[in-house]
């Protein structure tokens, strides 16, 4: 091995890597050579610091935050935002992103998320799929083809792509579509060492959703929607099958509150559901995850008797080009998961372990918010607008999410 990455695995006490060289070819090496060279293992030394402080209590003020529920809004005031949002869509200035980069673990589906197939009533339909047919009922409605950019992660970017290409884009236009690779970073143990798979590579994965400011700036995306002169980008998660990404409503109300910056939510069933909320700290918008919400502020209930921090993060975001051009190069903080993963051992040996064994960093997307002074939150209906596709079993499973999206499939 190059005494150069010899030098940073022992910089970094990562020589245990060493002990696997008598189980590596010459081409396996290389490649653990290459990865060695480009991983900053500087940042991981510090995340990896930082996993065993406990979260230092800064000062935070929590404070609701105003949002407009849809269904309270007039028909007139709803035909005024429809205008303005829809001269956006017809001017094409408009762009949809799929984040699809995740790992899907639990759902334990082999292959992409979006190559999951769903049995609805309209028969057998895959995640992607459902995606393709909202795009083509706007392509009707609008006249318009909405440019698509999907967010891949290194793990599932192939198979997304030759996915699609069997597929023939569902019948979508494959120059509109773009696919973009999200950034990733070593996971590491509880010892802070990295971790082999059974390839004999480092073991990598995505860096969180929120890889997708830096990732579609240093893909070109950014560059594509400049070309293109896109407005406002729609962005939401894979896992919801229901996400209403064509939404000339949320778009006019976004405009009317001159911000650049805007989210939908569903109401919080109960104090307790786990989920993350809206909220403003020290006067910022945050999502604040419901580990982190006092018990006593979850309870809260406003004049209505409505929870006061009731407004759900369901991960449909719209942005104006010039936040996503703002937030290309700034670095968002991590966060840390522990999850379970196999590795290989220095006798060659590969092992699942039956419980959580590694540390995962992670950013996310709504991270971002704080650095706005507002944004615009527009309350929708769950059962319209929310079905994700998440476990296997249970709640939130393709069980669930298909049989809301039976009940909604002749609506949209
Ligand atoms: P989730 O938090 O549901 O993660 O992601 P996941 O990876 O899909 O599933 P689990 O936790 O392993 O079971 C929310 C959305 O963010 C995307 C996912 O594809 C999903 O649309 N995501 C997540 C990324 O695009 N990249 C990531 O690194 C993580």
């Amino acid at each position: 091995m190059k005494e150069e990455a010899i030098a940073i695995l022992q910089r970094y006490g990562q020589n245990h890597l060493l002990n696997f060289l008598p189980l590596l070819n010459e081409e396996e090496i290389h490649n653990l050579e290459e990865q060695i060279l480009h991983i900053d293992f500087e940042q991981l030394q510090k995340l990896y610091e930082k996993s065993k402080q406990s979260d230092m209590l800064e000062e935070k003020k929590i404070e609701h935050i105003p949002y407009i529920d849809k269904e309270k809004l007039s028909p007139q005031e709803l035909k005024e935002l429809e205008e303005v949002g829809k001269k956006i869509i017809l001017e094409q200035k408009y762009a949809v992103v799929t984040m699809a980069g995740g790992q899907g673990t639990r759902l334990g589906h082999k292959g992409p998320k979006g190559t999951y197939s769903l049995s609805t009533i309209d028969g057998p339909k895959y995640i992607f799929e459902i995606i393709v047919d909202r795009l083509k009922k706007a392509r009707q409605n609008y006249g318009v083809t909405i440019p698509w950019y999907v967010m891949t992660s290194r793990e599932n970017h192939k198979e997304t792509l030759e996915f699609m290409e069997k597929n023939e884009y569902f019948g979508y236009d494959k120059a509109k579509v773009k696919f973009f690779m999200q950034g990733e970073l070593p996971l590491i143990d509880q010892e802070g060492k990295v971790i082999l798979g059974q390839d004999k590579k480092i073991k990598e994965a995505a860096d969180g959703n929120g890889g997708i400011y830096e990732a579609m700036f240093q893909n070109g995306i950014l560059q594509d929607m400049k070309e293109k002169k896109i407005e406002w980008i729609f962005v939401s998660g894979i896992a919801n099958i229901l996400s209403n990404f064509v939404d000339p409503i949320l778009v006019g109300l976004t405009i009317k509150q001159n911000h650049v910056i805007a989210s939908k939510s569903v109401v919080k069933t109960n104090p307790k559901e786990k989920v993350g909320v809206f909220c403003k700290m020290n006067g910022k918008p945050k999502v604040i995850e419901y580990i982190d919400l006092p018990e006593e502020m979850a309870e809260q209930t406003d004049e209505n008797g409505e929870l006061l921090y009731g407004e759900v993060n369901i991960a449909t975001h719209l942005f104006h080009y010039s936040v996503l051009e703002n937030l290309a190069n700034s670095k968002l903080p991590y966060h840390i998961a522990v999850k379970k993963s196999g590795y290989l051992t220095e006798k060659g040996e590969y092992i699942e372990p039956e419980g959580p064994n590694i540390y995962k960093f992670e950013t996310f997307i709504f991270d971002a918010f704080v650095r706005y002074d507002d944004m615009t939150i527009l309350r929708v209906k769950r059962q319209e607008e929310f079905a994700p596709v998440k476990n296997r079993t249970g709640n939130d499973s393709p069980e669930t999410a298909t049989k809301l999206y039976n009940a909604m499939l002749s609506k949209f």
